[in-house]
C-alpha cells in the first residue's frame, strides 16, 4: 500500500506526542486520507515533522498509532519486541506456561491497538476488532506463532454485518497447527474445557482469573447461588474452595452441560445433591426462591451487559436494582450474606449506586469488601479509563448498619 502522509492539528499532534494510542477520524480536519481500512498512514504536524505510522479503522472511527517512527513497512519487526515484551511479563507473572490461560495482548497497554489475544495452554486466540485490520492481524498472528511455547493461532473477527443478514457473525481462521475442538487448561489446580474453535467465546473468561481464585477464601461451608453461570467456572471455584452447596443458574442448556463437564473435571460429581443446575432466567429463578429466605449464604451476579435471548430480555442499567433485591431478599435474616457482583463499565459509571438501590428496596444495607478489576495480565494505558472495564464487588449485605447491631 501506498504511504499517505497525514497533516494533523496542534491538538491532535500533541495528543500523539503525549503517548496517545488512537485518534478519531471525525476529529480529522481532512479525513480523506483515512477512509481505506488497513491503510497505514505517516502522522506530520504542522511543520511538516513526521510524528509517527498510524493505520486507518474508518468501521471504528480511528486511527491506531502503531509506531513513533516513519515506519516503511507494518510487518513482523514492528510487532516482534512488543510480543516478546507481552510474554516475558505474563511469564513473570507465573502465566503462559504452556498450561494455563491468561490475556497475552492486550490492545494500546501492550502496543497493539485493535488486537488482542488470549493464550491457552499452547495455542492463542487473537481477536481483530475490524474486518479492515485482517492483513495486519495476520502479520501479528504470525509473530506470536514466532514465540517459543506457542503452536497455533485462532484469529477471530466480529462481522459487524453478516453476509447472512444476522449480527454476530464471525471470521475465524488459524495460523500454525489448528487446536482441537476442545482443549483443558489449568488454573494452578483447577482445570478447565475450552473451545477455541466454535464463536467468539472460548469458554473461559481469562479477566476473571483471579475473581475466581478470590472467591474460594469465603465460601467454605457456604450455600452459594452463582446466577449467569455460563461454563460454571465460578461455580467450580466455589465448590473446590469448599462450598457446602452450589447452584448454578444459566438460560442456556447448553452451557451449563458444559459446567457439569468442568465439575467432573475438578473431580467434583455434578450428580451429587450438593450441586444444582438450573437452565432458567435468573430473575425468574430469584422470584421463585423468594419464599425461601435464608435459602443461600453467598449470591454471585455476573451478567451480561445486554441480552435479548429468548425472551428474557436483560439489561445491567436497568435491572442491575432488581437482581440486588431479589439476591438480598434470599441471605438470612440475622447473618445476611456475601454478595459478588461484576458489571462491565465500558459503557457506563460504576454500578454501585444502582447496587445500593437495590438494597435500599431489600431494606437492607451492606459492607464493602473488596473492589477489584482487571488482573495485571490486562495492562491499559494510564489516560484510558474506559479501557478498565471491569468492576467486581464484594458486599457483606445485612439487615442494618453495622454500628447498630
Ligand atoms: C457474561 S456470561 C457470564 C460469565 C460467567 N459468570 C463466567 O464467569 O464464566 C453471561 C451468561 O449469562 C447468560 N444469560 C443471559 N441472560 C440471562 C438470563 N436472563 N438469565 C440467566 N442467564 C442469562 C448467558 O447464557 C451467558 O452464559
Amino acid at each position: 500500500l501506498a504511504r499517505t502522509r497525514l497533516d494533523l492539528s496542534d491538538e491532535l499532534a500533541a495528543r500523539v506526542l503525549g503517548g496517545e494510542a488512537t485518534l478519531g477520524i471525525a476529529d480529522l480536519s481532512d479525513a480523506r486520507p483515512a477512509e481505506a481500512p488497513g491503510r497505514p498512514l505517516w502522522l506530520r504536524d504542522r511543520r511538516g515533522v513526521i510524528l509517527g505510522t498510524a493505520v486507518a479503522d474508518p468501521e471504528n472511527g480511528l486511527l491506531r498509532v502503531l509506531s513513533r517512527d516513519a515506519v516503511q513497512t507494518l510487518n513482523e519487526a514492528l510487532f516482534r519486541p512488543r510480543v516478546r515484551r507481552a510474554m516475558a511479563w505474563r511469564r513473570g507473572l507465573g502465566l503462559a506456561d504452556g498450561r494455563s490461560a491468561c490475556r497475552l495482548l492486550n490492545g494500546e497497554g501492550d502496543g497493539v491497538s485493535g488486537f488482542e489475544a488470549d493464550l491457552f495452554g499452547p495455542y492463542a486466540v487473537l481477536f481483530v476488532y475490524a474486518w479492515g485490520l485482517l492483513n495486519l492481524g495476520r502479520v501479528l498472528a504470525r509473530t506470536l506463532l514466532e514465540l517459543p511455547g506457542i503452536e497455533g493461532v485462532v484469529m477471530k473477527v466480529r462481522l459487524k454485518r453478516d453476509p447472512g443478514g444476522g449480527p454476530g457473525a464471525i471470521h475465524q481462521e488459524v495460523v500454525g497447527r489448528e487446536p482441537p475442538e476442545s482443549l483443558v487448561v489449568h488454573e494452578e489446580d483447577l482445570p478447565f474445557e475450552v473451545h477455541l474453535l466454535s464463536g467468539l467465546n472460548t469458554g473461559l473468561f481469562t479477566d476473571m482469573r483471579e475473581h475466581r481464585r478470590g472467591l474460594r477464601r469465603f465460601v467454605a461451608g457456604k450455600r452459594v447461588l452463582n446466577t449467569f453461570a455460563y461454563t460454571c467456572s465460578l461455580s467450580v471455584s466455589a465448590a473446590r474452595g469448599g462450598a457446602a452447596t452450589v447452584t448454578s443458574v444459566d438460560l442456556s442448556s447448553g452451557v451449563l452441560a458444559w459446567g457439569r463437564e468442568n465439575f467432573r473435571l475438578a473431580g467434583l460429581d455434578p450428580e451429587s445433591s450438593a450441586y444444582r443446575f438450573e437452565a432458567e432466567d435468573t430473575l425468574r429463578l430469584l422470584e421463585a426462591e423468594a419464599g425461601r429466605r435464608g435459602a443461600y449464604d453467598v449470591v454471585i451476579l455476573d451478567p451480561p451487559t445486554y441480552s435479548s435471548a429468548r425472551d428474557a430480555r436483560f439489561s445491567v442499567r436497568e435491572n442491575t436494582p432488581d437482581l440486588v433485591e431479589r439476591a438480598a431478599a434470599l441471605f438470612p435474616a440475622e447473618e445476611g450474606g456475601m454478595l459478588w457482583v461484576s458489571a462491565n463499565t465500558r459503557r457506563g459509571p460504576s454500578i454501585l449506586p444502582a447496587v445500593e438501590e437495590g438494597l435500599r428496596r431489600a431494606g437492607r444495607t451492606a459492607r464493602m469488601l473488596e473492589v477489584g478489576g482487571l488482573p495485571p495480565d490486562y495492562p491499559t494505558l494510564v489516560g484510558d479509563a474506559r479501557a478498565r472495564y471491569l468492576q467486581v464487588l464484594l458486599l457483606h449485605v445485612t439487615r442494618r448498619p453495622p454500628w447498630n447491631a
